[in-house]
């Protein structure tokens, strides 16, 4: 049926037209005005000017510049703001945060519980990772902190298990353990998740934080820079992500993913200039939408959180180094304020849990409505 609707198709399209009639040429004497014949494009701008006011400026008709210094005030990218990703020993720390898990009596539903789990962060030695996996040794699960700083992850892990304790005396303390990987090595990938299934047997859930920003113009963009940016943003989450999958497939257990993107990878942000970071964000989404499909078959999860502007220690050294870029942030922002890294403990769980069963491929955005505008 569909080959002979294919056969009929080519036979129609290959039926002989008859020649259309040459249009007749239009003779300088029935020629009608001169000005109805120009094309559309170069149609002169047809002004009246009686009819123009402050608003009308505002629009096509009106001269750029003529309707105030604000225009595109808040909407366009300064070549002059420029932030590398600062060096390692440069880099603020991070701490646990004090005082929000712990026991409690309130009830909630089992299938956010993590028990019985273990998980692994990448970038969990500081920011965003280093709370995103204290959110899920409060939810019961055990976590391997994976990160380039070897020092920072090591402290981290420490510092989780200490937090855990002060806040449940007398409960069983997670195991928390720190390994040292670049991401956007497949060999130290692979050598650090041998090294976590050694120390823990097994791995249930993945997260990927590991990753970073920097605001250069395209046109002055190092190469070298750009290249790096993408390799431990979308390479390092792509390949610690194929890496659990394997595990994941060869042991026949079902599994979830969170891979960190950002809302830009749906907005571009103004004024700092970061167009790599933007695409490399953008791809973060697909590929976790991609892997969803992909791996929906064997119960593997794959779903991503997009943050806004999050204050971690790093944001907040930016900041205090530009008070002018805070205050254009906050203006854009319709909750009015940044988000805290705590923001993500209760998203990353749902995402992580039992609970987002049927949630896959999904992009949660934790932006306080910067993207809906
Ligand atoms: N902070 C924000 O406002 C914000 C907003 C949206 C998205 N994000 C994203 O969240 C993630 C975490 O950001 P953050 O603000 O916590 O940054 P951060 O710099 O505080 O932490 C990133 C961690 O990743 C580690 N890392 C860097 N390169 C690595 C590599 N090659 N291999 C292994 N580890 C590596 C760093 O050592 C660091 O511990 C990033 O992917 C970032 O793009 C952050």
């Amino acid at each position: 049926m569909f080959r002979s609707n294919l056969v009929r198709q080519a036979m129609r399209a290959a039926r002989v037209q008859p020649p259309r009639a040459a249009p007749t040429a239009i003779r300088p004497a029935a020629r009608p005005a001169a000005a109805s014949i120009r094309p559309f494009s170069s149609a002169p701008c047809r002004r009246d000017d009686s009819n123009r006011d402050d608003v009308d400026a505002a629009t096509t008709s009106g001269e750029p510049g003529e309707s105030g210094d604000h225009e595109g005030q808040y909407a366009r990218t300064q070549d002059n703001i420029r932030v590398e990703y600062p060096e390692e020993d440069d880099l603020p720390r991070s701490q646990p945060v004090q005082g929000r898990g712990g026991v409690h009596s309130k009830r909630t539903l089992a299938s956010f519980s993590l028990e019985d789990r273990v998980a692994v962060v990448t970038g969990g030695a500081r920011g965003l990772g280093l709370v995103m996996a204290q959110a899920l040794v409060t939810s019961g699960a055990d976590v391997a902190i994976v990160d380039m700083n070897r020092d920072e992850g090591q402290r981290s892990a420490q510092g989780l298990i200490d937090t855990f304790k002060a806040e449940n005396p007398g409960s069983t303390v997670p195991k928390v353990t720190a390994h040292f990987c670049d991401v956007s090595s497949p060999t130290s990938v692979n050598q650090s998740l041998s090294e976590i299934l050694k120390e823990h047997g097994k791995v249930d859930h993945l997260v990927t934080s590991a990753g970073f920003t920097e605001n250069y113009d395209a046109i002055s963009y190092p190469h070298d820079r750009m290249q790096k940016l993408w390799g431990v943003n979308v390479d390092g989450t792509y390949l610690y992500a194929v890496a659990v999958a394997k595990h994941l497939m060869e042991r026949q257990a079902h599994g979830s993913m969170v891979m960190i993107g950002s809302m830009s990878g749906a907005i571009v942000n103004v004024p700092q200039p970061q167009a790599p970071y933007n695409a490399a964000k953008a791809a973060v989404r697909h590929l976790a939408s991609s892997l969803a499909v992909e791996w929906a078959h064997a119960g593997i999860r794959v779903n991503c959180i997009s943050p806004g502007y999050m204050l971690t220690a790093l944001t907040k050294k930016i900041l205090e180094d530009n008070p002018e870029l805070q205050k254009q942030w906050t203006s854009l922002i319709p909750a009015g304020k940044m988000g805290r890294p705590e923001d993500l403990m209760g998203a990353v769980t749902f995402l992580i849990s039992d609970a987002s069963h049927y949630v896959t491929g999904a992009d949660l955005r934790v932006d306080g409505a910067y993207t809906c505008t």
